[in-house]
């Protein structure tokens, strides 16, 4: 009886993946270079989730797509813990069906870059272990406008939006949208700036102080729902611009190339992260956004991604949004 106990229990631990000796030197050289501790139990739990990933990576990267996976800090993580932590859980208000965004009908150039035509985009941030993404995008996004209008690029505070904007149906790490957080700046009469309200990656109590306002917004534009070609033609003759997509298992480890997936959908209802637009462009036959994320400058192509443009991708025409100031 005692034997047939134990071999069960045996059983239950036993993992589901053949593990090798490669698998596991692999783990620990990421866990150095990541700087990981687990306790025993936790380390065979994340070794076997990294296994999982790894393979994943391996077998995506064997085929013929246009973007490469690769280990990064979510390795040790599944794709339900990583949504949890890091994206939207519940649907944001992100419906624009009529923007007040009205395109300039001028010829569009093939390709835009905001981070080589001038001082204009900030170095990508961490938004850490908080659903704050929204706040990234829309300081992103007032950054660069603010620098277009001023000359004078200045990291804008996202500690503000997350203690602070609640009022306009902001959720602090639980979410929000960029065209809210704009609505915000635009009433509360301005945004501190990173230095002076410096990010905590948790919700705290608002603090801001008027006085030490240091970018503002006249005016919020949003741009119809759908409307990619809308979206292309403010990024071209206006600024970067703040959107939304539904992030899916395949892009928690994208490297690099254009993103383009079959897993995810092209409906408002489903995005659930915001980034920031700061140029277009194609190449190899595909035409692709270049986009700004808030993962860090170790993700990705140093921080930013490439998502196939043109095709609403993953409901990225859905909800895009940028201030005037
Ligand atoms: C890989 O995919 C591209 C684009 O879909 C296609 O043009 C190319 O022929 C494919 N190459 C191989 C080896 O299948
Ligand atoms: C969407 O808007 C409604 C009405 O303003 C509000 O009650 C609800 O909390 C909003 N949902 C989210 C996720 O912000
Ligand atoms: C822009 O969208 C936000 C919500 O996302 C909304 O509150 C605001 O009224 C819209 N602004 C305009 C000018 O349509
Ligand atoms: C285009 O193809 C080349 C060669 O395969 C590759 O190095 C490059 O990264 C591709 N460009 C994009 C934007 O995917
Ligand atoms: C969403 O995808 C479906 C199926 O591919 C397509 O028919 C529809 O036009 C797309 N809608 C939008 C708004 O992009």
């Amino acid at each position: 009886m005692i034997t047939i106990i134990f071999l069960c229990a045996l059983l239950a631990a036993a993992p589901a993946l053949h593990l090798s000796e490669k698998d596991e030197s692999q783990f620990k050289s990421w866990m150095t270079q990541y700087n990981r501790v687990y306790n025993e139990e936790e380390y065979y739990k994340r070794l076997q989730i990294f296994t999982e990933n790894k393979r994943r990576i391996e077998k995506h990267n064997e085929g013929n797509h246009s973007f490469t996976m690769s280990l990064n800090q979510f390795s040790d993580m599944t794709f339900g813990e990583f949504k949890k932590t890091y994206l939207w859980s519940e649907p944001q208000n992100c419906s624009a069906t009529r923007g007040n965004y009205r395109s300039s009908n001028k010829l569009l150039p093939d390709s835009v870059d905001w981070r080589k035509k001038g001082n204009y985009v900030t170095d990508v941030k961490n938004q850490g272990n908080c659903g704050s993404c929204w706040t990234f995008s829309t300081t992103g996004c007032l950054e660069s406008v603010t620098a277009i209008a001023t000359g004078k690029l200045v990291p804008l505070s996202e500690q503000q939006l997350v203690d602070c904007a609640q009022d306009f149906n902001n959720h602090g790490c639980n979410g929000g949208l960029p065209s809210q957080a704009f609505e915000y700046i635009m009433y509360n009469k301005g945004l501190m700036t990173e230095a002076d309200y410096p990010y905590r990656a948790y919700e705290g109590s608002c603090v801001y102080q008027p006085e030490h306002a240091a970018a503002f917004v006249k005016e919020v534009m949003n741009i119809t729902a759908y409307d990619e070609a809308g979206l292309e033609d403010s990024v071209a003759t206006r600024n970067p611009v703040s959107f939304a997509f539904e992030v899916t298992s395949d892009f928690m480890s994208y490297d690099q190339g254009v993103y383009t997936s079959t897993e995810c959908h092209n409906t408002t209802d489903k995005v659930n992260h915001a980034v920031l637009a700061v140029g277009y462009g194609q190449e190899n036959g595909t035409s692709y956004w270049i986009v700004k994320n808030s993962w860090s400058s170790h993700w990705g192509m140093n921080g930013y991604f490439l998502i196939e443009r043109g095709k609403n991708m993953c409901g990225l025409a859905a909800c895009a949004s940028f201030p005037v100031v």
